[in-house]
């Protein structure tokens, strides 16, 4: 019997493009499940969205000088084209800015509410008077309570990493201005988690998921203490009764996996099918997530769910994986270690993207993409052995058996009973998760079919027509193989897998077949293959070098001074007063056409904006620098580049051919450095 599963990925937050760090641990590893369970003839429905409230969002979009709004139109956009690049078969993905997020959200708190679960409690809070408002940690700098470093964030000190309450910073003040903060009490409201530690603690005693999400789980039920679920903002879901006040983001994210697939019922005109997956105690429910994100799907949304009056499923499963790296270093796009995805998909297919991750995902230990695994995976895997059996197959058919599947007979029954425990066993990795051991399995079935294809010397048997009965044979049964290889390659590499559908003569989309059906039907004897293409490319020394010294010049290590320039000649203090050296923040920032190395800034001084032109177009994307304060010489005689009058200079560092901005995390614009 079918079963009904409803699948999710950690909705994504709209303030920046997903790398591959975030694909590996919560889309790629759904979407291939998602995939496999449909082959299965299960009803599945895969679910996601841009997670669009929260203060990291209006922090960023204050930095890039845009609207809330306007920024995660933009982000929402961005993601959406990422993962439709990546062929990820969402059955909806929708955002949580979605009208109808609102009334699903808020009556999850009436319920809470209704049952006394939320209580109220006044407490100082930071205010800034030039700014009108209350200001979240991230938006406060002052003095670290233990070490007394000045610019220590508001949440915790980065000298010292003790962690504290951002009203016991000393001398706070607003990251953004610079202004003073003042404690002014402001009420909130909790929610009692603390009221749900038996039930938790007895629904997790029973599951039998990752160790490590276990443990991590047990752990935050133990400590379980009443948390606030608002926030003074005006961006977010409003709390109903509370004027000025919005959810915490991680109130209502979560919940936008609900809302999410009530939009989706309602766009395919059923408005109550969302309840068929969420009110069904029948239904499976399988959060994908990165192991930052265990405690809210594992414990607090749990929680939320037991505290509503409809009958909510609670997950099923929780697939969290580890951390998946770039060359051993977390991803950052501001200190320029990352992929640039629209630069990789001019060059790469999806597939070789996902394989490559599939081969290496997260799935128990943290993981990495690197540029050598990324080309041997291509070429020696996809291409050399995947590929090329493939490719052998079907242009040895076409040359000998005119393209026709020739007549099994019933030999090699070692071969098949390989090829049947390959398939079987991909079904089970697939199935718990293990997309790491699918991904290999699909290599050893092509593995096995090389080796098979060598043994037998088809094109031995070609030459006497004696054994025409055994070359049938052999080859109907790489033909069986290949057939098995678009199998296990549906949910991994699914392109591929059509591709090799069609040339098998296949009319229709592999996706939309049966796995037992496509397994145990074998294709029809004289079924007339299509004209064989090739499916993978191979990926070149050369390109490989390219994107790792690409890589390398964001991060060149100084390893010598020998090249260092000499020493100036000495200047007296007076000489270098005359300097003005300000903080400007970088407002805007875009190539100048036809120069490699200049970027066009506009820039915010504090007291008036400029347009200046800076040679650092080769160490710095224009986006990486939007928000960023830099130092800039305030006081130079304009100079015309390029046809525009530059107003100043940037200062950097070079070390050819490496330059290097440095930047200001605290001061306002206008800031006069000495
Ligand atoms: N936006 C969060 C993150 O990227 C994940 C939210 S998952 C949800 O870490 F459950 F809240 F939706
Ligand atoms: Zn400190």
């Amino acid at each position: 019997m079918a079963e009904k599963i409803l699948i999710t990925s950690a909705l994504p937050y709209a303030n920046g493009q997903p790398h591959f760090g975030h694909i590996a641990g919560a889309y790629l590893p759904a979407d291939c499940y998602a995939r496999f369970e449909r082959l299965q003839g299960n009803d599945v429905l895969y679910i996601c969205g841009s997670d669009e409230h929260g203060v990291a969002i209006t922090l960023s979009a204050e930095l890039a000088q845009r609207t809330p709004k306007e920024h995660v139109d933009h982000f929402h956009k961005i993601i959406q084209d990422v993962f439709a690049q990546l062929g990820f078969s969402f059955d909806h993905y929708s955002r949580t800015t979605w009208p109808g997020h609102i009334p699903t959200t808020q009556e999850f708190f009436h319920a809470l509410h209704r049952k006394g679960l939320i209580e109220e409690r006044t407490e100082n809070h930071l205010y800034s008077e030039q700014e009108r408002r209350f200001l979240a940690d991230r938006y406060v700098v002052g003095t670290c309570p233990k070490c007394g470093y000045e610019e220590a964030r508001g949440d915790e000190c980065q000298r010292c990493a003790s962690s504290y309450e951002a009203t016991d910073l000393k001398n706070p003040r607003s990251k953004l201005t610079g202004s003073p903060l003042t404690l002014k009490p402001s009420t909130h409201l909790y929610l009692r988690f603390d009221k749900f530690k038996d039930r938790l603690t007895e629904w997790i005693g029973k599951k039998h998921w990752k160790d490590n999400v276990v443990r991590f789980a047990m752990q935050y039920i133990h400590d379980l203490k009443p948390r606030a679920i608002t926030r003074d903002s005006d961006w977010g879901i409003p709390v109903p009764g509370y004027p000025g006040k919005v959810f915490y983001v991680w109130f209502d994210a979560p919940i936008g996996y609900i809302s999410a697939t009530q939009e989706w019922a309602q766009k395919v005109g059923k408005p109550h099918r969302w309840e068929d997956y969420w009110l069904d105690p029948k239904c499976k429910l399988v959060h994908f997530i990165g192991k930052d994100n265990i405690p809210f799907h594992a414990v607090f949304f749990p929680a939320m769910l037991m505290g509503q009056d409809l009958p909510y499923k609670l997950p099923d499963e929780i697939p969290a994986n580890e951390f998946y790296m770039l060359e051993g270093r977390q991803f950052s796009k501001s200190d320029g270690w990352f992929i640039d995805l629209q630069d990789f998909f001019s060059r790469y297919t999806a597939d070789q993207a996902r394989y490559a991750i599939a081969a290496n995902a997260p799935e128990t230990a943290d993981a990495e993409f690197s540029w050598k695994d990324f080309q041997m995976r291509c070429n020696a895997e996809l291409l050399g052995k995947f590929g090329n059996f493939v490719n052998r197959v079907l242009v040895f058919t076409k040359q000998h058996c005119s393209s026709k599947v020739p007549k099994m007979g019933p030999l090699h029954e070692a071969f098949r009973k390989q090829m049947n425990e390959i398939v079987d066993c991909a079904a089970e990795s697939f199935q718990k998760f293990h997309l790491r051991k699918a991904t290999q399995l699909l290599m050893e079935l092509a593995q096995a079919g090389n080796g098979f294809f060598d043994a037998q010397k088809p094109w031995v048997l070609a030459k006497d027509p004696a054994r025409k009965e055994e070359l049938d044979t052999v080859i109907a049964l790489c033909i069986e193989c290949i057939k098995n290889l678009a199998l296990l390659a549906a949910p991994i590499i699914p392109e591929s897998a059509q591709k090799i559908w069609h040339m098998l003569g296949f009319s229709g989309e592999i996706a939309k077949g049966n796995w037992k059906q496509i397994h145990t039907q074998a294709v029809p004897t004289g079924q007339v293959l299509r004209e064989p293409v090739i499916l993978f490319r191979k990926v070149e020394d050369a390109e490989i070098e390219e994107q790792i010294v690409k890589l390398g010049r964001a991060v060149k290590k100084m390893e010598t001074t020998t090249s260092l320039p000499s020493l100036k000649p000495q200047i007296t203090y007076d000489e270098f007063a005359k300097l003005d050296l300000r903080v400007a923040q970088i407002l805007e920032a875009a190539k100048v056409p036809k120069s490699k190395k200049l970027l066009k800034l506009h820039i915010d001084l504090g007291f008036e904006k400029r347009t200046l032109v800076s040679g650092i177009a080769l160490s710095y994307e224009p986006e990486q620098l939007i928000g960023k304060k830099v130092i800039v010489v305030a006081n130079l005689a304009p100079a015309t580049i390029m046809g525009i009058e530059s107003q100043g200079m940037v200062l950097a560092g070079h070390f050819d051919p490496v330059l290097e901005l440095p930047h200001i995390q605290n001061l306002p614009p206008g800031s006069v450095i000495c």
